[in-house]
């Protein structure tokens, strides 16, 4: 007998600015679709009916790890055909690789009858996220892919997170400048130690960020959503990046960051006129350097990853 299901994943955003690893958040407008049918016999069949190239054998597919995880730990045989139908945009930062791992846990957590809880099903995803990423296990993407909304991750061994909703009234202006950044070269750049000065500012821009989005500050989560450790060593990837932030922040930005490992960049702000602005701003800005850009105006996604059919 074959069991289907269909789901929608949201992309995401992940660091948050000061965030590095350990923030993210799930975004409206943006996700993939993909579904999966069970049937008996062994082995993962990916078909693409994407515009996009994704990995050509399916152990190179961020999905493999993911469900090869949830597989061992139920204890369970079966062949997985697994059909992609709508697909971020690989490359583009705001959680392609991580829709696509969250989406397979939570689909076949569907079709093993939900025995898996939230929290294992984001331990799942983590194992396709560090194929991407060259081995670092995060959490930052597919956690607010899976739960939506905000997610802290408090502790990664043991795995802990809070999940925040994300204001209403909040709105994000995101573009993708059309240049590649693989999340392995921007990770390479980062030291390994960082000078006690810059942790101390970081530690309490967290924490600003935090108390923002739960008290629905936006004047607080423009001021702490500030990264004083790993932004200065990946800016040099994104052309003008700091004349960019000038712009938006004359323009009324609350906020301005990399999304991710990049190269998408995101503003923050109150309302969605506004991030329409910021959205032009920043189109014109990458088209002035002769780089093609889409922009992308986006709520939070409180919902996450969702079986649709
Ligand atoms: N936290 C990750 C990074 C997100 O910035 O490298 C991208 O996968």
């Amino acid at each position: 007998m074959i069991q289907q299901v269909t789901v929608f994943v949201p992309a995401s955003i992940a660091n948050l600015g000061c965030g590095f690893d350990i923030m993210g958040m799930a975004i409206e407008s943006a996700g993939d679709i993909l579904s999966m049918e069970m049937s008996e016999g062994d082995g993962i069949e990916i078909i693409n009916r994407t515009d996009y190239d994704i990995p050509s054998t399916v152990d190179d597919n961020v999905m493999t790890p993911s469900i090869r995880a949830m597989l061992a730990a139920a204890g369970v045989k079966c062949h997985l055909k697994v059909t992609l139908m709508c697909k971020i945009m690989p490359g583009s930062g705001i959680g392609s690789s991580a829709a696509s791992a969250a989406g397979a846990v939570v689909a076949l957590n569907h079709l093993l009858g939900n025995r898996f809880s939230e929290k294992e099903m984001v331990e799942f995803a983590m194992e396709g996220e560090a194929l991407s990423s060259g081995g670092a296990k995060h959490a930052d993407n597919v956690a607010p892919a899976i739960l939506g909304g905000i997610v802290l991750i408090c502790s990664y061994s043991p795995f802990e997170y809070i999940h925040i909703p994300f204001p209403d009234t909040f709105c994000a202006a995101i573009a993708h400048p059309r240049i590649t950044v693989r999340t392995s070269d921007s990770r390479a750049v980062l030291p390994e130690d960082i000078p006690l000065k810059d942790a101390i500012n970081q530690w309490a821009n967290v924490g600003g960020l935090v108390a923002g989005f739960i008290n629905k500050d936006i004047g607080l989560v423009g001021r702490s959503m500030r990264d004083v450790v790993v932004e200065k060593h990946r800016k040099k990837f994104i052309p003008g990046f700091d004349d960019l932030r000038d712009k938006l922040f004359a323009a009324g930005a609350k906020a301005f960051n990399i999304s991710g490992s990049g190269p998408s960049v995101f503003a923050l702000c109150d309302g969605e006129e506004k991030a329409k602005d910021l959205c032009k701003i920043m189109s014109d800005h990458f088209q002035s350097l002769g780089i093609t850009a889409d922009s992308l105006v986006a709520h939070g996604d409180n919902r996450g990853a969702r079986v649709i059919f």
